[in-house]
């Protein structure tokens, strides 16, 4: 299928490469690009929510189902107090501003993070942003917001705890389905595929749980630069990754 109205040429062609079901992105090289043009880094903070929405046009016209993106950290306070409460207006603005933009695409919006610590209109744009957009079939994006991995399982893990001090299990009868089951938001699947653009090759408290058997792909483009060009090429990368989940592969497993 050929877009036709935007600057890259698009196809949608899954032939060579291989699509995953559901996809992790850290959003990670905003402030550099700022800096390289002499702007503020909450420019880049700006130019890379406007790639967020040329990542959902993507990721829908392939087939994604599910797109978790990391927006603020558990550790993203740290920052300046300028540069964090940009950051959060950018929040409240934008939910509101793309929605039309991702009705026409079926999208769903939803958030998972400890949202206790965020500011109650963040929090109430959130909810807004989930309400309307409960009901949209093509794919969930889920913005990771407050998120830390450590976190998300100790949250897990003191669910669980009130279990067993309220008698109902044995500590010996805790799972790691049952881990599982008590993170933010058990229904969505593992990412398959996670994507760092700017050259870190760390997870930085992203999925930690979720990403156990998930493939790394990295990229030098920053943040505000990656586009459906280099989502292609992660795509055509993920086709030829041998996925052994501790097993043999394939070939080894038939000898
Ligand atoms: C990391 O780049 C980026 C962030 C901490 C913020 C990500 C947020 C956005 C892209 C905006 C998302 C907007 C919505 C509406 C969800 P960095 O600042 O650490 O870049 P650097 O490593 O170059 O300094």
């Amino acid at each position: 299928m050929a877009i036709s109205g935007n600057k890259e040429k698009k196809t949608f062609d899954t032939g060579d490469l291989k699509v995953p079901v559901s996809l992790g992105v850290i959003m990670d090289g905003n402030g550099r690009w700022a800096t390289q043009r002499h702007l503020p880094r909450t420019a880049g903070h700006k130019v890379g929510a406007e790639n967020l929405k040329e990542l959902c046009r993507n990721c829908v016209g392939y087939g994604v189902k599910y797109l978790t993106v990391y927006a603020f950290s558990t550790e993203n306070w740290s920052r300046p107090k300028g540069e964090v409460d940009q950051l959060m207006k950018l929040f409240v603005e934008l939910f509101d501003k793309y929605d039309p933009e991702l009705a026409e695409q079926g999208i769903r919006v939803r958030f998972s993070g400890d949202d206790s610590e965020l500011p109650q209109k963040v929090r109430d744009v959130c909810r807004t942003a989930e309400e309307r957009s409960k009901d949209r079939p093509n794919m969930q994006l889920i913005v990771a917001l407050n998120y830390g991995g450590r976190r998300e399982i100790l949250s897990s893990c003191k669910k669980i705890a009130e279990q067993v001090k309220a008698g109902e299990i044995e500590p010996s009868d805790i799972t790691e389905k049952m881990l599982s089951d008590n993170m933010y938001l058990p229904d969505v699947p593992d990412p398959e595929l996670i994507i760092r653009p700017s050259g870190e090759m760390r997870l930085s408290n992203f999925l930690l749980w979720e990403s156990a058997y998930s493939e790394f792909w990295v990229s030098d483009i920053l943040w505000p630069d990656f586009g459906y060009e280099e989502l292609t090429k992660a795509f055509r990368d993920f086709a030829l990754r041998d996925r052994r989940f501790g097993g043999l592969s394939k070939k080894e497993s038939k000898k």
